[in-house]
């Protein structure tokens, strides 16, 4: 609170202070992840089946001994960001390293891994274009992606396997969270369905998880051809090198998981258009499915707000999309009434419907 005079007070000031610092040294939090992802901590504690010690943690990893006592403070910052605890080691006076929540889904063998996303967002090819958002901010790069790289996002992932490799398997960690909760939760959705196509599909894990769940649907999956090229199909799962922006093969239904947010809304129009031409109408099945997140920064509690304006400031700094809340994705589908659409918000709360869209339009 401000004093009389309008001089903050002593507590004010330090408190003001803290948040800045914190704000400035955030990406801390997000290096010591990278760190401790990179050395493989999670697994080696995971691996040893009950709470690790210090010196077993140290004569495990592989590192420089030398090096040994900064791993406690490595930890040290990690326990304060909830990724581990320390407990009490049965039998013994000792304390030990052990898992979150957090720390189980960076596993690296576990289904529900999100490691390999983790390490591709923080990768320096992603990274560095944080460094010149304000320059473009002032310039006409189409996005900050661009400004540093001199290419865009996609552009780049095809001349550079190593990005394409991260990117993908990124993606592919993601997908594998979100398909359980398709197939367990949304199974409505996919029953009935003859013919799907997973549009931006990735490397197919979707698709592939999908298709096992309702084994009468036979899936296609069109991503970009440096994305597909090589990969094996079966008898009901189909890859196809093109481009969305062209045309988009022949289906009952398309899918769309994180793609219209990669793109601007006069982009997203034209995705839109091209699905149209690819399903049929309303009347005889024709739907979009489309998995996204919805900004909701009135209602929702600080942490998932957070979550969703990370996001959309990532598609500012990576490509020209964009986070929509619940009216900007219902002006988007404005022009496409005669079809049926159905959003599932990333944390699955919400089903918007036509019905819904026309509520929110008028
Ligand atoms: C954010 S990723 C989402 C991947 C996948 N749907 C998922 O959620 O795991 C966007 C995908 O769109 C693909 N993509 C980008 N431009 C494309 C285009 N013009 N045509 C087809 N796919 C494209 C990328 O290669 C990438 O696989």
């Amino acid at each position: 609170m401000a004093l009389p005079n309008g001089v903050l007070s002593s507590h004010d000031l330090l408190d003001a202070q803290a948040h800045v610092w914190n704000h400035i040294f955030n990406f801390i939090n997000s290096m010591s992840l990278k760190c401790a992802l990179q050395l493989s901590i999670p697994d080696i504690i995971h691996k040893h089946g009950k709470p690790i010690t210090f010196s077993q943690l140290i004569d495990t990893l592989a590192i420089n001994k030398l090096k040994s006592a900064s791993i406690y403070r490595l930890m040290r910052i990690l326990i304060h960001s909830k990724f581990f605890i320390k407990v009490k080691i049965a039998e013994t006076d000792e304390k030990g390293y052990w898992l979150t929540p957090a720390s189980r889904l960076l596993l690296r063998n576990d289904p529900l891994s999100v490691a390999p996303f983790a390490l591709a967002m923080l990768d320096p090819i992603l990274v560095d274009p944080w460094h010149d958002v304000s320059e473009w901010f002032q310039n006409d790069s189409p996005t900050p992606f661009v400004n540093t790289h001199r290419r865009a996002f996609w552009e780049l992932a095809g001349d550079e396997p190593r990005m394409n490799q991260f990117f993908n398997e990124g993606m592919a960690s993601d997908a594998r969270l979100v398909s359980g909760v398709l197939v367990r939760d949304y199974k409505n959705v996919f029953e009935g369905l003859k013919s799907m196509v997973d549009v931006g599909g990735g490397t197919g894990t979707v698709a592939k998880l999908i298709g096992d769940a309702f084994p009468g649907l036979k899936c296609v999956v069109l991503d970009l051809p440096h994305v597909v090229d090589g990969l094996e199909g079966s008898e009901n799962l189909t890859f196809v090198g093109g481009d969305m922006f062209e045309s988009i093969p022949s289906a009952d239904s398309v899918f769309m998981k994180w793609i219209l947010h990669d793109w601007s809304d006069e982009e997203c129009v034209k995705i839109l258009k091209n699905c149209k031409e690819a399903i049929p109408n309303k009347e005889n099945g024709g739907k979009v499915i489309i998995v996204d997140i919805i900004v909701n920064d009135e209602k929702e509690e600080h942490e998932i707000v957070e979550t969703q304006l990370f996001y959309d400031m990532l598609m500012m700094t990576l490509v020209t999309g964009r986070e929509r809340t619940e009216k900007e994705w219902a002006k988007l589908f404005f022009f496409f009434f005669f079809f049926f659409f159905l959003i599932i918000r990333q944390n699955f709360s919400l089903i918007l419907d036509l019905q819904v869209i026309k509520s929110l339009m008028f």
